[in-house]
């Protein structure tokens, strides 16, 4: 789900639209072709998309840029700038390879491949700003980087939503993590000043603004990169199945944790399995939540919408199980601090960022008084994003 990183130069760059351009000129023989893919946040509706309930993801201003040009032959060359780190293969022998970072492209390649979709070889070159291992998908923007790109080179004609649907299955079946389809979602579709209210189930969307003049996202980075996300991720999948293949004993019709409610679990789960029925209770309660969560911002009640990422927190916490001590050291935090209307962690969990919603004026104190806790408690220099919220995948 995330990239991991060991070199920083490029991630140095100031504009690294304007270092990637450079690179690509210095190395590729022909003008290449550049695209923008955006990480993501989501400010409510965590672990719902691959239960069919729905999400509140947004794009950012941090991105992974990608440049690409074609090759006359069949071969693949990639140049991950972050990393340093360069990988060489064919259209014709696709295998995932032990570097894990060239995956990300080559399942894409894969599916387009399978669904019939004709590319020769390319050769690309990609880096960018998305903090790693942050949980702002930097590996969900790297798949809609190299897909939206190819589909503009080799003239491909995919429709949005068929993009989210490939970099999805890309990251489902070729890297191995059965994520849903939030973060590739929201890093096509995303746009600026708004927040994509996403029903995973009939892949329905609608925009809901986004802007406060008053109000900063701030994301506070614990820098904790759990090495069990992964499996803990599949994991949590397997219990939200086993709950809803319970409840289908008595309920036929039902195939997803949507359509399943809190008697349903209490009458058919509680009795089987105290840790099945908590993930399920958690999932059915935050598809409730973000519902009434978008009602509370179409009164611009912020407020409201703040209790409810705390509420979100909790959950993730107590019944869901994927939060660590540090975020909820700092999601505690947040709740006393002055000018915090709501604080969540954020993304699949175990490690990565908190999301904080805060009174402008307030942000310099409130990133101070974290920074200063953080490191007390866990010694530890927070990192601090203030982020906003931008388009989605667009050629630059
Ligand atoms: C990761 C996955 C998403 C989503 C979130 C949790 O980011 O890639 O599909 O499940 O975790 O909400």
């Amino acid at each position: 789900m995330e990239l991991q990183q060991t070199h920083t130069s490029f991630r140095q760059q100031a504009d690294p639209a304007a270092a990637l351009q450079a690179f690509c000129k210095e190395n590729f023989s022909t003008e290449p072709l550049l695209v923008r893919a955006a990480g993501r946040i989501n400010l409510i509706g965590e672990h719902t998309d691959y239960n069919n309930g729905f999400v509140l993801p947004a794009a950012i201003d941090k991105a992974i840029y990608l440049g690409i040009t074609k090759r006359a032959d069949r071969q693949l060359q990639f140049h991950a700038l972050d990393l340093d780190d360069h990988y060489s293969g064919s259209l014709d022998n696709l295998q995932p390879s032990p570097r894990h970072w060239p995956d990300y492209l080559l399942g894409v390649v894969q599916q387009l491949i399978q669904r019939g979709y004709q590319i020769g070889g390319f050769e690309c070159a990609f880096g960018g700003n998305i903090p790693q291992g942050a949980g702002l998908s930097s590996s969900a923007a790297l798949e809609c980087a190299v897909l939206f790109a190819l589909n503009n080179l080799f003239e491909l004609n995919i429709a949005m939503m068929d993009m989210a649907r490939i970099a999805q299955a890309a990251e489902n079946n070729f890297v191995g993590v059965r994520c849903g389809i939030m973060d590739q979602f929201a890093s096509i579709f995303g746009k600026r000043q708004h927040l994509i209210k996403l029903d995973c189930s009939s892949l329905e969307h609608e925009y809901i603004p986004f802007r406060f003049d008053d109000i900063s996202l701030v994301l506070l980075d614990t820098q904790v990169k759990h090495s069990l996300a992964s499996s803990e991720y599949n994991t949590r999948r397997a219990e939200c199945e086993r709950g809803v293949a319970l409840v289908r004993q008595h309920h036929p019709e039902v195939s997803s944790l949507r359509q399943v409610s809190m008697d349903m679990l209490d009458a058919y789960v509680k009795p089987e399995h105290d840790v099945t029925y908590n993930r399920c209770r958690y999932v059915v309660e935050e598809i409730a939540r973000l519902q009434d969560a978008c009602k509370d911002l179409l009164r611009d009640d912020l407020a409201a919408f703040g209790q409810r990422m705390f509420a979100t927190h909790e959950g993730l916490d107590k019944l869901y199980d994927v939060s660590c001590k540090e975020l909820n050291w700092l999601a505690e935090m947040a709740s006393g601090a002055s000018g915090v209307l709501g604080a969540r962690m954020m993304g699949g969990g175990f490690g990565g960022c908190t999301i904080n919603v805060v009174q402008k004026d307030a942000v310099n104190n409130f990133i101070e008084k974290a920074a200063y806790g953080y490191q007390q408690q866990f010694n530890v220099p927070l990192k601090a994003y203030v982020t906003s919220i931008e388009d989605g995948c667009r050629l630059i």
